[in-house]
């Protein structure tokens, strides 16, 4: 398994990966995305975030950095993505988005990906914050946020109604510290 930088040139095979990843959101009543069953995929608009925020330098409106990782066959089996915070002045942050692929979970490459996007945004970003949210029934990903030192800041209840259910957003962040 390798982690490596998405670039312009493989963005492509990266937005089919991402298509494939969120088909499963809602199945069986687990949502790791705001969006409803049977129509999650990557939206216009953020695939044009994607696409456009890769040549953004960081601290830059817009900047973004996705990682892959990938099988001894090439294949992306999982991902992480930090980027900017939509506010002015806080560009010492960052947001996260992630996802390992269905049949790839539980040995510790959700692990790696963040440990991986953490190490570059403290000793090659410099940024001092990783915010993110999540959905608070995302039990899996909330464990592996606590685990890599992320807090949970905040939670706004029943902030999403999706397929006839109430879904609450949990915010966490993690302070990074530079050695
Ligand atoms: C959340 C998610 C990214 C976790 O990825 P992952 O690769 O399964 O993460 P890890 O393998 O590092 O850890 C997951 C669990 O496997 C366990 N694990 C790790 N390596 C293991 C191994 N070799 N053997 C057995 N268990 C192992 C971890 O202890 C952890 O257990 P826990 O859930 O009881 O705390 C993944 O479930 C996912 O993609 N979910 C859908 C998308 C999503 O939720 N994205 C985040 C949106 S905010």
């Amino acid at each position: 398994m390798t982690i490596e930088p998405v670039t312009a040139a493989d963005i492509d095979s990266f937005i089919e990966y991402l298509n494939d990843h969120l088909a499963d959101n809602g199945v069986g009543d687990r949502y790791f995305q705001p969006m409803p069953k049977g129509t999650s995929r990557v939206l216009p608009q953020m695939e044009d975030a994607f696409r456009a925020g890769l040549g953004i330098h960081v601290g830059k409106a817009g900047w973004r950095q996705v990682w892959v990782a990938r099988n001894s066959g090439r294949k992306i089996i999982g991902h992480i993505d930090l980027r900017s915070r939509p506010e002015p002045f806080s560009e010492h942050r960052c947001l996260l988005g992630m996802g390992v692929d269905r049949d790839h979970r539980k040995s510790g490459l959700g692990t790696a990906l963040l440990s991986h996007a953490v190490r570059w945004a403290t000793e090659i970003a410099r940024l001092e914050w990783i915010d993110l949210q999540v959905l608070s029934g995302n039990e899996p990903a909330i464990r592996l946020y606590l685990r890599a030192g992320f807090i949970k800041t905040g939670e706004l209840p029943e902030m999403f109604r999706i397929d006839g259910q109430s879904l609450s957003y949990t915010s966490m962040s993690k302070r990074l510290t530079a050695t």
